[in-house]
C-alpha cells in the first residue's frame, strides 16, 4: 500500500507499459510511491523506466508522472510579488543563469531557482557558482527564502524534500540508459519547476551536438510537452529551442565561465551568451510586466548590463552568501589553471564547425566535470575559444586555449582532440541561428 493508498502490482504495470498499453494515474502514482517507499526494487523500476523510454507516454500519462515525482511537498516562497524561474536542458559553456538571474533581480524581478550540477559533458550552474571562493549556497528552505527576500535572488542545488521522486528516478536513469526519453525528461524538469513555487518559468531547450537531444524535432517535441504540462499545472511556461552545436560564448569550465559571466554583467557583448540572456529575460520580464512593450523591456535590460546595475545585483548576491566580492571587480584574481597551452590553426579559411560535444567532454576529462559519482572537480581547468563558427582566420591564428591541471600526461592526445573539434573550410559559412523556436 502506498502513501495515497494505491496498491499496485509492479510486474503488471511494467508488462502493460512494455506492451505499449496506456497506464492510469493510479498505476503511475503507485509505482513511483512504491519505489520511494522501498517496496519496489531498483531492477523493477529500471525495467519500468526502460519500458517508458521505448514505448513513450501520452500527455495525460506524462502529467500524471510529473505530479507523482513532485510528491506532497512544494516550496512556499512566501513571496507576494512575481517570482521568475528559468531552466536549461544543459549545454557546453552554458552560463546563462549567472547573467540572467542578477540582471532580472536588478530590474526588480525576483528570481528563485533550483539548479543542478554538471551532467556528463554539460556543465552545471551549482559547480560554476562553487568556483567563487567563499560562496556557500543556501542549504535549507529558510535560507533560500531569506536570500530571495533580502537580495531578490535565490539559487540552490537539489533540495532533499523537493520533488523526491525526481531525485530517486534521475539517479537510476543516469545509469540505465533511460535519460534520453522525452516524457521522462519533461516530467523530471517540470516536477522541479512546479515544486519550486515560482510565478512563471522560461525553459531553454538545447539542441545540437552538445545537447541532450541532438535532433531539432526532438527538442521541439520536448519543449511542447513541457509547455503543456506547465499550462495544466497553472504555471505560465514559455520555452525556447536554442542552438548547442558550438559552446555558448567563449569559455568552458567553471572559473572561466564565472569570469565570462562577470564580463557579460559588465556590459561586454559576449557572443551568443548576451543575445540568449536578453531573449530569455525578455520572455520572463513580459510575464512580470504584461503592460510593457518588449522593445522597452529589452532596452531596460541592455541599460542594466551597461550601467552596472546587473553587476551590483550579482555582487550583492555573492556577498550575501559569503563569496569574495573583490573578485567581481578583479576577476583576474580568480584562481587559475596550473598551465595554459594555446593551439593555433594550421590553415587559413572560415570556421564552419566547432563541436560542442568534443570540447565539452574534453573539459570534463580535464577535471571540469565528473566522470565518476561524487568526484571532486577542478574549478580552474577548461577551455577558452578564440575562434567561433563564421570567423575568418589565417594559418597560425589562435583557435583555443587549454587551461590544464597540474598533471597532464596525455597532452598530445588532448591537443589532437581539441583541434579535431574545429572544421575550417575554404568558403564562408552563414552564421548559425541561435534561437530556433520560441513557444
Ligand atoms: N534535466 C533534468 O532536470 N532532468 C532530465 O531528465 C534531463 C535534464
Amino acid at each position: 500500500m502506498t502513501a495515497t493508498g494505491s496498491r499496485i502490482d509492479p510486474l503488471t504495470v511494467i508488462n502493460r507499459k512494455r506492451r505499449g498499453d496506456r497506464l492510469t494515474d493510479t498505476d503511475i502514482t503507485g509505482i513511483v510511491e512504491s519505489y520511494l517507499a522501498g517496496d519496489i526494487a531498483d531492477y523493477q523500476m529500471a525495467a519500468w523506466l526502460m519500458a517508458v523510454a521505448c514505448r513513450g507516454m501520452d500527455p495525460a500519462e506524462t502529467s500524471a508522472l510529473t505530479q507523482a515525482l513532485i510528491g506532497p511537498a512544494r516550496l512556499h516562497l512566501g513571496a507576494t510579488t512575481f517570482v521568475a524561474d528559468k531552466h536549461s536542458t544543459g549545454g557546453v559553456g552554458d552560463k546563462t543563469t549567472l547573467v540572467l538571474a542578477p540582471l532580472l533581480a536588478s530590474l526588480g524581478i525576483p528570481v528563485a531557482k533550483m539548479s543542478g550540477r554538471g551532467l556528463g559533458h554539460a556543465g552545471g550552474t551549482i559547480d560554476k557558482l562553487e568556483a567563487i571562493p567563499g560562496l556557500r549556497l543556501p542549504q535549507s528552505p529558510t535560507q533560500f527564502r531569506h536570500a530571495l527576500h533580502t537580495v531578490g535572488l535565490a539559487m540552490t542545488g537539489h533540495a532533499a524534500d523537493l520533488a523526491p521522486g525526481d531525485q530517486a528516478l534521475y539517479r537510476l536513469r543516469d545509469v540505465t540508459g533511460t535519460v534520453e526519453s522525452l516524457p521522462l525528461i519533461a516530467a523530471s524538469i517540470m516536477s522541479k519547476k512546479i515544486a519550486a513555487g515560482a510565478s512563471a518559468v522560461v525553459l531553454d531547450v538545447k539542441t545540437g551536438s552538445g545537447a541532450l537531444l541532438h535532433r531539432l524535432e526532438d527538442a521541439l517535441g520536448l519543449a511542447r510537452m513541457m509547455v503543456a504540462i506547465g499550462q495544466q499545472a497553472d504555471l505560465p511556461t514559455r520555452a525556447v529551442v536554442s542552438n548547442m552545436d558550438q559552446p555558448l560564448g567563449r569559455a568552458v569550465g567553471n572559473t572561466l565561465e564565472v569570469a565570462e559571466a562577470i564580463a557579460a554583467l559588465k556590459g561586454e557583448p559576449v557572443p551568443d551568451l548576451v543575445p540568449l540572456v536578453l531573449h530569455l529575460g525578455g520572455l520572463l520580464a513580459a510575464h512580470a510586466w504584461p503592460d510593457r512593450h518588449l522593445t522597452d523591456i529589452r532596452a531596460n535590460m541592455v541599460a542594466a548590463l551597461g550601467d552596472g546595475r546587473a553587476l551590483a545585483s550579482f555582487r550583492r548576491w555573492v556577498g550575501h552568501h559569503g563569496g569574495d566580492v573583490d573578485l567581481i571587480d578583479h576577476p583576474e584574481r580568480l584562481p587559475h589553471a596550473a598551465r595554459i597551452e594555446t593551439l593555433t590553426a594550421s590553415t587559413s579559411g572560415w570556421v564552419s564547425h566547432v563541436d560542442a560535444a568534443v570540447l565539452g567532454s574534453l573539459a570534463q576529462h580535464l577535471g571540469a566535470g565528473r566522470t565518476r559519482l561524487n568526484q571532486t572537480i577542478d574549478h580552474t581547468v577548461g577551455l577558452r575559444l578564440h575562434a567561433r563558427v563564421g570567423d575568418r582566420i589565417t594559418a597560425g591564428a589562435r583557435l583555443v586555449e587549454l587551461h590544464l591541471p597540474v598533471a597532464c600526461p596525455n597532452l598530445d592526445h588532448i591537443t589532437q582532440l581539441a583541434l579535431s573539434a574545429f572544421t575550417i573550410t575554404e568558403v564562408a559559412v552563414p552564421m548559425p541561428s541561435l534561437i530556433h523556436h520560441t513557444l
